[in-house]
Order: structure tokens, then sequence, then C-alpha cells
């Protein structure tokens, strides 16, 4: 499942990522690859445990324990802490898979089940760059405007389409689910949506209310590993 989430962060924060970007140090994108993505990948990063990187990490893990339509799409467990990539002109990142277990600064192992783009320039700043991710419905073309987020599986095979003009911003990084499994995970996502709409339709006491929400708990306490 793939979910689009508006205004993560507020565009005063979008520019004060910026800002601290544009004084960061910025270094071949190769290093974070395995094998096959680094023969495929042409990209700036920040480095791992910089100090912008840390900082801006912060940032967006404290915007993100906030938001409830992340929360409730993601069920994150843990966030692998927050990378930042730039795509100028020429660049680009060609098919590939996540590695399915990084290592944190920490040394800790993440199991990367969601995988994360939080766009820092505008649709405008570039020509091209689309994220295109494949699916069970075809190819899906992601490009959002500087705040918002694309969360999708990190099963999924996807790439980076060439910049032709101007440069793409982004923060990346991943989730290691409470829920591992996709499906059930996009279930546990629709049906808290719906207990949503039927709570502001029917308010909180309803009988079906608290059996919907009862059932949704209940599904998490059987599938959740915390
Ligand atoms: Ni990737």
């Amino acid at each position: 499942m793939l979910t689009r989430l508006e205004g993560v962060l507020t565009p005063a924060q979008v520019t004060y990522c910026r800002e601290v970007l544009d004084a960061a140090v910025w270094t071949d994108g190769k290093v974070t690859a395995g094998a096959q993505s680094a023969r495929a990948k042409s990209n700036l990063q920040t480095p791992e445990g910089s100090a912008a990187a840390r900082e801006l990490g912060e940032l967006i893990l404290s915007a993100l324990g906030r938001n409830g339509p992340f929360i409730s799409a993601a069920l994150p467990l843990r966030v692998f802490p927050p990378l930042f990539n730039r795509y100028d002109a020429g660049m680009g990142f060609g098919a590939h898979v996540d590695n399915a277990i990084r290592f944190g600064p920490d040394g800790a192992r993440y199991r990367t089940d969601i995988a994360c783009t939080l766009f820092l320039s505008d649709p405008d700043d570039y020509q091209g760059g689309e994220l295109i991710i494949e699916g069970s419905f075809g190819p899906q073309s992601v490009k959002l405007p500087a705040g918002y987020m694309v969360v999708y599986p990190a099963s999924s095979v996807h790439r980076v389409e060439a910049i032709t003009a101007g440069s793409r911003w982004a923060s990346f990084f991943w989730v290691q689910s409470m829920i591992q499994d996709d499906g059930q995970r996009a279930l546990l996502h629709d049906l808290d949506r719906s207990i949503i709409e039927v709570r502001t339709a029917l308010g909180d006491d309803e009988h079906a209310v608290v059996g919907l929400t009862s059932a949704y708990h209940n599904l998490l306490r059987m599938w959740a590993k915390v």
C-alpha cells in the first residue's frame, strides 16, 4: 500500500531544513547502497550521523510522532534515523530494492518494512526526478510538494527518474513496523480510517463504534510484534 501524507513538515520547517542542508557536507550516495543498487545509484547524501543529519532527523522524528495519519499507516515500532539526499541535473537512481536489514548509527539492526521519502523540494524546482514505485496496480509515479511524504512497502522495486533540470532534495528513511506483513498493515489502516468516519458520523458511544474499535485493537494485539 502506498500512502501520501500532506504537510508532514510546515513550510517554515522545510525552509529551515533547506538552510541547514545548504551548509552541510554532501558525499557520493553509493556509501549507503548495497552491491546491486550502488551500480544504479547516482546522487549525493549527507553522511550518516553528521551534525546536520542528526539535527534535522530529530526534527522529522518529532513531527512524525505527532502525525496521526503516519502512525495509522505505518504502526511504527522504530524509525531509522532520517538520511538526506539530493539529485542534481543528470543524476538518478535505477530500479532497485532497499536492503532488508540496516544498521543504525548505534549498531542496532532495523528490519526495513516501510520506506519513506519526505520531499524537501517543490515539484516546480526540478524536472524529472519522479519516484516510480512498482506494485500490484502497476507503477506509481510520485512527485509531491515540499513537506509532503510518501510511505510504501520497502519490499517494492522502485527508482528515481533522471533529473533533467534543477535539483531534488529529500529525506529518506525506513520504518520497522509493529506489523511486518504489508497486507495485515494495510487492512488495519483501512479499518482505522473507516472507524474514524463512523465515529464522526455516529459518535463515540454508539455500540457499533465500540465493536469496531474493539476489533481493531484485538487484530493489532493478535498480529503486533513489539
Ligand atoms: Ni531505494
